[in-house]
This record gives C-alpha cells, sequence and structure tokens, in this order.
C-alpha cells in the first residue's frame, strides 16, 4: 500500500462540509445582478479536495503500467449513432440519459456517457488491430443526466481500461486481479459479484425463456419490470423493487443454461481468480447497463456508497469491435468511478495525501523582502516545495499565512539574517526554533537531511 502523508494541519478543504467538494448550492437566474451556479450534477473539485483524485488516479497510473496498459486520450464529444449501436438504443443510458446536440444541421453528436465505445472507435480508426493485442487505460469526466444523488451525479469521472485481441479467460483473471490490486493499494476492499452473461449462441433462447416467465408473472412485478420485459428483459432481473424479489428469485437463471464454450469460460474465470486468491461472490443476476457484454461480467460494489453502490464495473464484449465496423476482435474492460471511489476512501477515514510547503519565509522587514525572495528562488530550483506571503505584511499576518498553507516550518529573514548567514528554523507544531547556517540552505532543508 502507498505510504499516505499526514494530513495538513493548518489548510482545509474548501466547499463546505462535503469534504469532495460534491455538493454546492444551485441557483441560477437570467437577472445579471444574481450569482450564476454550476449545473445541476455537475461539480466543481476545489483545491484541498483534490488531492484524493490525485491519490486515485496516481496509484491507478502505477497499477496499470504494471500490467503493461498504456493510456488513451479521446474526445468527450462523439457520434451519437456511436452510442446508439455500441451501448445499446434499448438501454437507458442512451434511451434517457445522453446529452444528444445537433451540430449546426451536421451529425447528430453525443457528450459520452462512457469511454468503451470511443476507445473502440479510436482503435478501429487507427487500425490498431494490426499491432497484435492492446491494453489501453483512459480516464476523464463522461455525462449521464440521471438523478442526482449521493454517488451519481451528471458529470463524474471514470477510469477505465479496454483490452483488445485476447479471448482467453486468462486476460479476463488478469483485468479483474488488476482492479483488485488497484483496490488494495489504495486500502479498501469493495465487494466482488460475478456473472455470465453467456453469449450469442446461448442467450437468444435463455432471454425467451426469460421473456416468457416474466410475462407469465406480470402481474407480481413492477411497472418497470412489465415495461422492460419487452424491450430488454435481462434487466429487469437488476430490479430492487422488494415486491419485485420473489418472483425474480425464480426467474430461470442462465447460469444454467450456458453453451459449452462459455460455461468453460466461466469456469476457467473463476478457477484463475481463485488461484490468485482474488475473493468473488457469483451472482447470477448481475446484469449490466450496457448491451455490449459477452460472457463476463462483474461488479464491485461497496455498502459506503448506499444505494449507487458500484464503485467499478466491467467485462466482456467480444462483437462490439465488429459492430462499431471493425475486425473481429475479442475485447474486455472495466471501469470504476472516481467520485464513489472517493467517497468510500473518504469513508474509510483515509487521509488524503497532502501537498504542502516544507518551509514557509517571513520578511522581517524591507531587506527581508528581497531575501526572502532570492532565497524562495533557491529553494524551489532545488525542488523544495516553499511558499511566502507577497504582500509582506506584519511578522504576525505573515506567520498566519504559513499556517494557513500547512508550512512545516517557517524561516524568518530581515537584513540581520542576510549580513550574518545565521537565522533560526521554526517548526510550526512545536513552535522549536533551531539555529540554521544559511550556506548551502536547500541542502540543509531538503527532508532527508533533517532525517524526516
Ligand atoms: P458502468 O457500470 O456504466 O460501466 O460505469 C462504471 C462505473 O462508473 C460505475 O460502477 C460507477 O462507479 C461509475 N458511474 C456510472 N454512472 C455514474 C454516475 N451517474 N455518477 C457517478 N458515477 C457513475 C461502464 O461505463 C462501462 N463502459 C465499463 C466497461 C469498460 N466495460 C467494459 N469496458
Amino acid at each position: 500500500m502507498e505510504a499516505l502523508a499526514a494530513p495538513r494541519a493548518g489548510r482545509r478543504p474548501l466547499g463546505g462540509p462535503e469534504k469532495l467538494g460534491l455538493t454546492a448550492p444551485r441557483r441560477s437566474s437570467r437577472n445579471p445582478r444574481v450569482k450564476i451556479s454550476g449545473v445541476k450534477g455537475m461539480n466543481d473539485i476545489l483545491p484541498g479536495a483534490v488531492a484524493r483524485w490525485q491519490q486515485i488516479e496516481r496509484a491507478a497510473r502505477e497499477v496499470f503500467a504494471l500490467y503493461g496498459y498504456r493510456e488513451v486520450r479521446t474526445p468527450v464529444v462523439e457520434p451519437f449513432a456511436l452510442f446508439a449501436r455500441g451501448v445499446g438504443e434499448a438501454t437507458d443510458i442512451v434511451n434517457k440519459e445522453m446529452y444528444v446536440f445537433e451540430d449546426k444541421g451536421e451529425e447528430k453528436l453525443a457528450l459520452r456517457p462512457e469511454g468503451t465505445a470511443g476507445t473502440v472507435r479510436a482503435y478501429i480508426e487507427h487500425g490498431a488491430h494490426v499491432e497484435g493485442p492492446q491494453k489501453w487505460f483512459y480516464l476523464g469526466p463522461m455525462f449521464r443526466r440521471e438523478r442526482p444523488q449521493k454517488g451519481r451525479y451528471r458529470q463524474f469521472h471514470q477510469i477505465g481500461v479496454e483490452s483488445f485481441g485476447v479471448a482467453e479467460p486468462s486476460m479476463d483473471v488478469e483485468q479483474v486481479a488488476m482492479l483488485d490490486d488497484l483496490f488494495r493499494r489504495l486500502g479498501v476492499v469493495p465487494h466482488l459479484e460475478l456473472n455470465s452473461v453467456g453469449d450469442g449462441s446461448c442467450r437468444p433462447a435463455y432471454l425467451s425463456e426469460l421473456r416468457e416467465f416474466l410475462r407469465e408473472n406480470a402481474a407480481a412485478l413492477c411497472d418497470d419490470c412489465r415495461e422492460r420485459t419487452g424491450k430488454n428483459p435481462l434487466r429487469v432481473l437488476d430490479c430492487k423493487v422488494a415486491a419485485c424479489q420473489p418472483t425474480l428469485e425464480k426467474a430461470p437463471r442462465l447460469a444454467d443454461r450456458l453453451c459449452d464454450g462459455c460455461r468453460g469460460h466461466f469456469e476457467a474465470v473463476k478457477r484463475g481468480l481463485d488461484d490468485l486468491g482474488v475473493r468473488y461472490e457469483e451472482n447470477p443476476r448481475l446484469v449490466r447497463g450496457l448491451d455490449y457484454y459477452v460472457r463476463t461480467a462483474y461488479e464491485f460494489t461497496s455498502d459506503a456508497l448506499g444505494s449507487q453502490s458500484a464503485v467499478a464495473g466491467g467485462g466482456r464484449y467480444d462483437g462490439l469491435v465488429e459492430t462499431l465496423g471493425g475486425p473481429p476482435t475479442p475485447g474486455i474492460g472495466f471501469a470504476l468511478g472516481e467520485e464513489r471511489l472517493a467517497l468510500i476512501l473518504e469513508a474509510s477515514g483515509r487521509p488524503a495525501p497532502e501537498e504542502r510547503p516544507e518551509v514557509f519565509l517571513v520578511a522581517a522587514d524591507e531587506e527581508g523582502r528581497r531575501e526572502v525572495m532570492r532565497r524562495a528562488a533557491e529553494l524551489r530550483r532545488a525542488g523544495i516545495p516553499c511558499d511566502l506571503d507577497a504582500r509582506f505584511g506584519k511578522l504576525k499576518a505573515q506567520f498566519k499565512q504559513a499556517e494557513r498553507v500547512g508550512a512545516r516550518y517557517a524561516l524568518v529573514l530581515g537584513g540581520s539574517e542576510a549580513a550574518t548567514g545565521q537565522a533560526k528554523l521554526k517548526d510550526m507544531q512545536t513552535r522549536e526554533e533551531t539555529p540554521l547556517d544559511l550556506s548551502g540552505l536547500a541542502a540543509r532543508l531538503r527532508p532527508s537531511a533533517r532525517g524526516s
């Protein structure tokens, strides 16, 4: 696990009680004197809260590099048709939640609701298949017009990976294990639920059987379930309404009707996870909200999240590259929600690493100001984070600012320090002062030189 820095003594994250900066009053008006607030469900992540995001992204980059994944960056705007065809027109994501707009009479465009379709488009468009199997990762904002609540936003951030060109179950195992590694590195252990959603040879017959069962039992199901029975019967299994549960428990299970190929694949994935000590629970009712999945489907969930319990989800999509116009290419990937992971980390009480200045330089007098500017430049060139209050007010005000930014030490410099080359270094927590020779200042202030 990554070593975390001690919480900063002074500086508070901006943005109110929710440390993650995920709550903000929303008001807007055309009245020019009323302040304009951000868009509902789209949040600012303010300095102080950003450390959490950086911690997550740093850990992801480190773990992905260990597994040979390389970063790809694709646009946030894509043709609407990409998602309609890729994610599926019958899904809530495409049907109800996408931000779609016309680009001045040109083609219909959409803000990306997820990263897989765009990544697959880029893979095809740039002919990446000729290079053999590829492992790519991405991070960035996604957009879904959902009803905002804790853990569910209209702009949210995903860290996702996609692996192209390998159909073997070892890839599924490696990828799930990688995500498990990432969670471990961050010190959280969400619960892994695993299923096989079959493929083109076993799913159609199962869907007919399921649809028939749902029609026969329609009276015991909620309106949503009844509506989905025709269009997307698998999603009915995902219903959380309590009254539907006794019926859905009795629904035919795809796990019992997998073809030999899918069953063999599923068994190999489970065996591989067992070999690597990755714990999971089989959930035959786990279906995902996107249409492209075949065989392996999984989610990591956490109790810390309340009703939006999935922190990450993924699975195999062996037909997607072909559906989007590329050569037949197996694929598998996952995405995790950064906001949700940040909430879990926050709930676990684990401090976010802090970046605070090592030293705050305080000017005692007019001559001290020039000395502070010179010394700050010297320290920064040597890679030592330091800060100063460029307003150069009273000593007390400068010390107050040193406290606010959480500096570990303060160094007061004035005409006499500049003349003698001797100063005092004050520990901002203990208030202890130690004499300091200003020659070779950077070397003396390096944390390793002080044994910390
Ligand atoms: P997804 O399950 O739709 O999968 O989203 C992945 C994760 O994004 C979720 O587990 C959740 O943590 C986060 N998430 C989704 N919607 C929201 C929201 N409105 N607010 C906050 N967080 C949210 C996908 O998107 C697939 N593209 C994953 C994948 C990659 N499958 C294969 N490759």
